[in-house]
C-alpha cells in the first residue's frame, strides 16, 4: 500500500512537537524561568522577524525554503542515477566537509541500520556508505584499506568548489583512479557543486563527470534537502520523497501559524533564554543513538549561522549561543552531573522518540534480588522513557531550564520536519539577534589563512599578516 505523505491524518500522526513546560517560571522558579509576559513583550520583534523571513524568501534570498517544492525533476534524475549506482558499485564515499557532510551523516545514521556497513550484502541491499570529511592523514589511508576504489563511487561535494580539504581528497582519488585505468574517474566520480562558480564545476565539465548542483542561494549548512543530502540518501535506500514531504509539512505549519509553530517557539525560547537568563549554551541531547548526529548537524547550523561579531547595523556584538552535543542516556552518567548542579548558563534540549523501531524486554531473571527485580518484565523502551522523564524532573527540580522536541517515531518524514524546523529556527534566531545568519566570515578567515600558508596567489597580504602574528615567545613554552 502506498502512503500519501500529504494526507492530513498521516501528517498529524507524524507531527513533531515542542514541550517547553520546564523553561517556564511556574516550574523552575522566577529567577531562572520565563514568564508569559516575556513572550508577549517580544510581539513586535516576532512579527518583524516573520515578515523579514517572508520578504527575504520572496526576494529569493532564502532559496533553501523552496527545496521541499521545486526539485521534482532533480529528484527523478537522482532516483535514476541512484539505481545505476546501486547496481554498479559496492561502496559510496563522500568527500565533503561542514555543511557538505554533516547532513548526509545525520540522515544516514537516523534512518538506516546503525551497523549498516557491517550488514551482509543481502541484508544491506545497497552500497556501503562512508564520509571522509576530516583530512586527518590517517583517515583516508585507512579508508583505502577497506574500499576497493574500482568498485566505489566517490561523491565530491563542495558548493564553493575550492575547499582545501575536499579538493585535496578529490585530487588524491582522481590520481589513484587514473593509475588503475584512465577511464575510471569518469565512471567513479560524481560532483555536487555550484552550477557556474568555482573550480570543481570547471573540472567536472572538462573531465565529463556526472554532476548535480547546489542551487543558487542555498548555503552549505542549509543544503541537506538538495542533491547534497538527497543523492547519498537515495543510494542507501532512504525515501527522499518522504523526507521532502516532512519538510514541506513543517513549512506549511510555519506559514499557517507563523507564531505558534515549533520553529518560531524554539528560536524565541532560545533568544529569551540568552537575553534574559544568560543561557549562552544550548545542549542538544537526543535520547536515541540514531539521532546522535542530528545533534552534530544542529551544532554546526546553530554555531556557524549565529556566532557573529557584528550585527546588521555594523555594531560589534560578539554574540552566539554555544551548542553542545550530548547523548541520552549515555551522558546521564557524565555531563548530567554538570547540568544538574553546575552554573545556570545553559538550556538543555532533549529529543524524545515516542515509539522506537525496535524494542527488547528484560527477562525476570533475578526475581529474588530486591535491588534489580524491578527490571524484570520491563522493556528498554520503558526504561529509556523513564530515564528521560527522570532527568527532566531532576533538572527542573534544580531549576535548570530544559525543553523537549518530541518525535512520534523515526522515519524520513519526521526527520524532514526536524531538519526544516531547525533551519527555520536558525533563520528566525538570526532575525531576533539582528545578524546575518547566512555568512561565515569566521570560517572564511581560517580557509584564507590556509591558502596563504600554501602561497595561493591572491593571498599575499594574508600571508604577511599571519607571519607577523605567529611569532611566538619561547618563554610561553614548556
Ligand atoms: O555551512 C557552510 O557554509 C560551511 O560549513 C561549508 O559547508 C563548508 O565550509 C564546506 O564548504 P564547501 O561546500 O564550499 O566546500
Amino acid at each position: 500500500m502506498t502512503i500519501d505523505y500529504r494526507e492530513k491524518i498521516w501528517c498529524e500522526k507524524n507531527k513533531i512537537h515542542l514541550d517547553f513546560n520546564y523553561v517556564m517560571q511556574e516550574f523552575i522558579g522566577p529567577e531562572q524561568g520565563l514568564f508569559e509576559e516575556d513572550f508577549k513583550s517580544l510581539d513586535t520583534k516576532i512579527n518583524h522577524a516573520i515578515e523579514q523571513i517572508k520578504n527575504k524568501h520572496a526576494e529569493k534570498k532564502l532559496e533553501w525554503m523552496n527545496l521541499p517544492y521545486n526539485q521534482e525533476s532533480v529528484v527523478e534524475e537522482i532516483l535514476n542515477h541512484a539505481e545505476y549506482v546501486q547496481k554498479n558499485f559496492e561502496s559510496v564515499v563522500i568527500f565533503g566537509i561542514g555543511g557538505s557532510a554533516l547532513g548526509p551523516i545525520a540522515l544516514q545514521q537516523a534512518i538506516n541500520h546503525p551497523l549498516y556497513n557491517e550488514l551482509s550484502k543481502e541484508k544491506r541491499k545497497y552500497p556501503k556508505f562512508y564520509v571522509a570529511d576530516n583530512i586527518d592523514p590517517e583517515r583516508l589511508v585507512y579508508l583505502l584499506d577497506v574500499v576497493d576504489i574500482e568498485k566505489t563511487l566517490f561523491i565530491i561535494i563542495s558548493k564553493s568548489g575550492s575547499t582545501s580539504e575536499t579538493m585535496s581528497q578529490f585530487m588524491i582519488i582522481k590520481n589513484l583512479l587514473d593509475e588503475k585505468n584512465k577511464e575510471l574517474a569518469k565512471k567513479n566520480i560524481v560532483c555536487i557543486t555550484d552550477e557556474t562558480k568555482g573550480n570543481l564545476i570547471k573540472i567536472a565539465k572538462r573531465e565529463g563527470y556526472k554532476t548535480f548542483y547546489v542551487p543558487n542561494g542555498v548555503g552549505g549548512r542549509f543544503s541537506e534537502l538538495c542533491p547534497v543530502g538527497l543523492l547519498p540518501a537515495v543510494i542507501c535506500g532512504i525515501d527522499i520523497k518522504k523526507l521532502l514531504a516532512g519538510a514541506e509539512f513543517m513549512d506549511k505549519n510555519f506559514s499557517d501559524e507563523p507564531k505558534n509553530n515549533i520553529a518560531t517557539k524554539f528560536a524565541l525560547i532560545n533568544y529569551l533564554a540568552m537575553q534574559k537568563k544568560q543561557k549562552n549554551i544550548c545542549v542538544m541531547m537526543p535520547y536515541a543513538d540514531s539521532l546522535k548526529y542530528i545533534a552534530d548537524w544542529f551544532a554546526q547550523i546553530w554555531s556557524e549561522s549565529l556566532g557573529k561579531a557584528v550585527d546588521n547595523d555594523g555594531n560589534l556584538i560578539n554574540i552566539g549561543q554555544t551548542p553542545v552535543k550530548s547523548l541520552g542516556v549515555t551522558d546521564q552518567h557524565s555531563q548530567v552531573q554538570l547540568y544538574n548542579e553546575g552554573p545556570f548558563d545553559k538550556i538543555i534540549v532533549f529529543l524524545e522518540v515516542e515509539k522506537y523501531r525496535k524494542n527488547i524486554f528484560v527477562p525476570k531473571t533475578f526475581e529474588d534480588i530486591d535491588g534489580i527485580s524491578f527490571l524484570g518484565g520491563i522493556s528498554h523502551e520503558d526504561l529509556i522513557h523513564a530515564e528521560l522523564k527522570a532527568t527532566e524532573f531532576a533538572l527542573a527540580k534544580s531549576k535548570h531550564m530544559n525543553m523537549k522536541i518530541i518525535l512520534p517515531e523515526i522515519n524520513e518524514f519526521v526527520i524532514g520536519e526536524l531538519f526544516f524546523a531547525l533551519e527555520l529556527a536558525t533563520a528566525l534566531m538570526g532575525e531576533f539577534l539582528n545578524i546575518n545568519a547566512f555568512d561565515q566570515p569566521g570560517v572564511e578567515e581560517g580557509k584564507n589563512a590556509t591558502y596563504a600558508i600554501f602561497n595561493k596567489p591572491g593571498y599575499e597580504n594574508k600571508k604577511h599578516e599571519l607571519e607577523n602574528m605567529l611569532v611566538k615567545r619561547q618563554d610561553y613554552f614548556v
